[in-house]
């Protein structure tokens, strides 16, 4: 045998999970339902979220210094479970920072493996997309999709009131329905025949309750964790270089920009468990 290819020999990490702050761990909980094996390194970043308002040079800082910050923590594959961060970093990280930075590593975003789904998504080609200002912006959907579905009509819509109610706890208050249904009324005015709506923001699965409440009751809402999760599946399964380096432990550990504390109390209430948060400064 090769001495690489003694699986004993490769050095092994967790598999880095990004977001800008709480979002991401509706990505999580899906990816450790369906690979429970792996041990996940998720880091938020709480301290300078939300990032949906902010340009693209600093979503783009941000993201390469979480993203390194989960290398140096032995992290082989970053997922930017964020679509802001997807929309305006991924690709700049993996063309230009990659190479220099460890071009044996990986980072990957979800909204390709989010349009690629699309045509089981919706029946009739219309669809609604609801995101960030900075996502929203990019036009990141519908760039994709011209590659993929040209035929579908993709209808964006930004929702900059929504992760500010989620990361300040305010989800389920009776404040948040305005500015639930004025979006929703909003994107179904600009395009009636929508028939599935993505929830394009990794925030707002948590605002799944309300959203319901004003979505019309024959049109489909996509939330994103099941399908970034079957994508991540078949990633390490075409992969084995990097599959071989995440370890196998079942455990979970989380860093945050903000107070430790304050993670734990929210994360626990996310992720339906006790969990314990740790706090880095980037
Ligand atoms: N959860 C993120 C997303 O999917 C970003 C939210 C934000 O920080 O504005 O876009």
């Amino acid at each position: 045998m090769r001495q690489s290819d003694d699986i004993s020999l490769i050095e092994q990490g967790p598999i880095g999970i990004f977001d800008s702050g709480y979002g991401g761990l509706t990505i999580l909980r899906e990816i450790r339902n369906h690979l429970p094996q792996y041990d996940y390194l998720y880091l938020g970043d709480n301290a300078r979220a939300p990032y949906g308002n902010r340009s693209f040079e600093l979503v783009y800082k941000f993201t390469l210094q979480s993203v390194k910050a989960l290398f140096d923590r032995g992290c082989s594959l970053v997922i930017l479970a964020c679509n802001t961060a997807s929309a305006k970093a991924l690709r700049s990280i993996q063309q230009r920072d990659l190479p220099i930075i460890d071009p044996s590593r990986r980072v990957l975003g979800i909204i390709r493996p989010t349009v690629e789904q699309l045509n089981l998504i919706s029946s009739n080609g219309h669809v609604g997309i609801l995101g960030t200002r900075g996502t929203i912006g990019s036009q990141s959907y519908e760039l994709e999709a011209a590659k993929l579905q040209p035929d579908f009509k993709i209808t964006g819509h930004a929702c900059p009131m929504w992760v500010p109610l989620v990361e300040n706890g305010e989800a389920d208050s009776p404040g948040a329905d305005y500015f639930v249904k004025k979006e929703i009324e909003a994107l179904i005015n600009d395009d009636p025949y929508i028939d599935s709506i993505i929830l394009a923001c990794t925030h707002y699965p948590l605002l799944l309750d309300k959203i319901k409440r004003f979505v019309p009751n024959d049109t489909r809402i996509v939330t994103q964790g099941r399908i970034v999760a079957g994508s991540l599946a078949n990633y390490l399964q075409r992969h084995p270089e990097i599959d071989q380096r995440c370890s196998r432990h079942s455990q979970v550990a989380y860093l945050t920009t903000e107070s430790a504390d304050r993670f734990t109390q929210m994360a626990s209430i996310f992720m339906e468990e006790n969990i314990e948060a740790s706090h880095i400064d980037l």
